[in-house]
């Protein structure tokens, strides 16, 4: 299957089952960032069934790929089979747990660090990722429209701390915070 078909699937089964993916819209200013840092490494923290990543797989150049972590083991499956369709398994990583014990596992570096599952644990998944971020890395953080109360330990650090140049991406219904690292 074209992974835009398989993107488009995933986007009608997310509205009957609810399912929390990032959706065209905001998934548009994802592309748009991908397009602009032109990231070889990319860590996903929240698979669900794969949108996101496939979303992302499609502009990452050949040597490219992406690792996301998913905690349950069901969606995981899930997107392993999304991502098979759209043809993007060659790019795509899933690792199964919780992303506060899988990030010191990894291997660096990590050139987009993209944020998405347990909103009040965003603060502490980035300061697990820190030290596998590439000098000129980007840290993408969904949800800082809607869950900005629950997020809002991380949204002073990336917007005080001095280490990041961070802009929020606000498309109304809720909004992105983009937070590119500064040299330090
Ligand atoms: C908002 S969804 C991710 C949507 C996906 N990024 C997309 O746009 O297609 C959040 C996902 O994070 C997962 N999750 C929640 N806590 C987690 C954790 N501690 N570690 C890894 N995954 C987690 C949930 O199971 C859920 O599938």
């Amino acid at each position: 299957m074209a992974l835009q078909d398989v993107l488009r699937e995933i986007e009608k089964e997310a509205k009957t089952r609810f399912l929390p993916i990032i959706g065209p819209e905001k998934g548009e200013v994802l592309v748009k960032i991908i397009k602009k840092y032109k990231p070889e490494r990319i860590l996903e923290v929240g698979t669900c069934v794969g949108y996101s990543a496939i979303l992302m797989s499609r502009d990452l150049p050949k040597t490219g790929n992406i690792v996301t972590i998913e905690i349950d083991p069901e969606v995981a499956r899930t997107a392993q089979e999304n991502i098979i369709k759209a043809r993007a398994h060659k790019k795509i990583e899933i690792v199964i747990g919780d992303a506060i014990d899988a990030i010191p596992t990894l291997e660096g570096p990590f050139d987009l660090l993209f944020l998405d599952a347990a909103k009040d644990k965003y603060l502490n998944y980035l300061k697990q990722a820190e030290s596998k971020l590439s000098p000129d890395a980007v840290v993408v953080a969904d949800n800082a429209g809607v869950f900005a109360w629950e997020m809002r330990n991380y949204l002073r650090y990336v917007r005080k701390s001095g280490r990041y140049k961070s802009t929020t991406y606000d498309l109304g219904f809720d909004a992105l915070e983009v937070s590119k690292k500064l040299f330090t």
